[in-house]
């Protein structure tokens, strides 16, 4: 079986849906269920058996290692992370706990396990370590792509959060030999996305007749990737990657952010017209930067489509309507994430936010 840390967020959520449509062998989800942690995103498994989830934090060791001893997974899929880089700004301490001390208690009790194995169980193992394309920095105009050879310039508490991480990772392979792999994504679409993040936020906010509230001057370019397309990625880097070795993961899709809103209000006009008429765009407002905000990520696939053969099966267009689609036949996954604690974030984020 194999053990997903954070399997009941967005893309460990993606990850068990798209898992179970390929495979029967079992997982164990290892989810704190944070406000972005949803046990109702995986539920059918969980009702059928073939998921159980476990919710505890993965600083706790003492759980970890009884989770190892008792289901003896062949691998851990680490998603578990803090994920938004705004609330990293709001609140990092956070971010630094679970990101870096969580990954570390992972890697540890995972040292510990792997040790004890022997022969084709040994042999077998893997820490499969999901990161992110933000610990490479912010690049300019005409920059190269994000190669994983680039050296890692993180920017915001989140990225580096996240390098820490990684860089925990490598050291463990190095050090200890545990057999490690990586991949530094890009940023992810689809469903099951939390509406804190630009996409879901950006769909939600026009169906509420809210305001889009478009960052600066809405130019930062993001290198967008469905979601299900990162899941067959992690896959495929489970079975055939390289021990040790990094892998960048993206579509070539890069976007400036003010093109991804108008493009889902454009298929929300065409899906859901508003009554009165007019266009979702007229909902955009620009208001304030967020601070430190990297200005454009881009990743270099060669590796991994050279090495694995892993391509992505969506564009951005055909992503881009699924998901759409999928928030307007999902209202009650929405309305269950977006509780209390969302309301209160939305004001923390928003309300000093004036025009930008
Ligand atoms: P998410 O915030 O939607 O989900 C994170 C999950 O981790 C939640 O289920 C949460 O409950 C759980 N979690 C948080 N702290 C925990 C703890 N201490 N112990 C146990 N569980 C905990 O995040 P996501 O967008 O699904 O991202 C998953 C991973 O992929 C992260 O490591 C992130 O850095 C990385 N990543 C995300 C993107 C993206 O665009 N979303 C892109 C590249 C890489
Ligand atoms: O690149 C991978 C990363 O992508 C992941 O590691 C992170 O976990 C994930 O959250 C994402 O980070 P971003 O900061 O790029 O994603 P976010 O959806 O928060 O923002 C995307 C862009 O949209 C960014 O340039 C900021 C801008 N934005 C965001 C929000 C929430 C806005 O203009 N308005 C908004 O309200």
């Amino acid at each position: 079986m194999l053990l997903i840390t954070g399997g009941a967020g967005f893309i460990g959520g993606n990850f068990v849906h798209h898992w179970f449509e390929n495979n029967q062998e079992p997982v164990v989800v290892l989810d704190k269920l944070t406000y972005a942690g949803n046990a109702q995103t995986i539920a059918p498994f969980i009702a059928d058996g073939r998921a159980t989830l476990v919710k505890a934090d993965i600083c706790d060791r003492d759980t970890v290692r009884h989770l190892l001893a008792h289901h003896r997974p062949r691998a851990i899929l680490h998603f578990a992370a803090e994920s938004h880089v705004d609330r990293s700004i709001h609140g990092p301490a956070e971010f630094v706990q679970t990101n870096v001390v969580g990954t570390f208690s992972m890697l540890d009790e995972a040292r510990l396990y792997w040790s004890a194995l022997e022969g084709a169980e040994r042999e077998a193992f893997r820490f499969l370590h999901v990161s992110t394309d933000e610990v490479y920095g912010s690049l300019g105009d005409h920059d190269p792509a994000f190669s994983e050879t680039k050296a890692f310039e993180p920017n915001s508490p989140y990225s580096a959060s996240k390098a820490g991480s990684d860089h925990l990772v490598r050291a463990y392979f190095h050090t200890y030999g545990l057999p490690t792999l990586t991949t530094n994504c890009s940023n992810n679409y689809g469903p099951y996305h939390f509406p804190e993040k630009l996409i879901p936020l950006m769909i939600l906010n026009a169906l509420d007749g809210k305001p889009l509230p478009v960052y600066g001057d809405g130019l930062n370019i993001r290198d967008w990737l469905y979601v299900r397309d990162h899941c067959e990625a992690i896959c495929q880097v489970l079975k055939k990657g390289q021990l040790g070795e990094t892998y960048n993961v993206g579509g070539i899709n890069e976007i400036r952010n003010i093109d991804v809103v108008t493009t889902v209000c454009r298929k929300l006009d065409a899906l859901r017209p508003r009554a009165d008429g007019s266009q979702y765009e007229s909902l955009i407002t620009y208001v304030k930067d967020r601070p430190g905000h990297d200005r454009r990520y881009a990743i270099d696939p060669t590796k991994i489509q050279r090495d694995i053969g892993w391509k992505p099966a969506e564009t951005f267009e055909s992503g881009i309507s699924k998901t759409v689609q999928w928030f307007l036949s999902n209202t009650e996954w929405v309305d269950h994430v977006r509780s209390g604690a969302y309301r209160q974030w939305i004001d923390t984020n928003y309300a000093n936010r004036t025009a930008g």
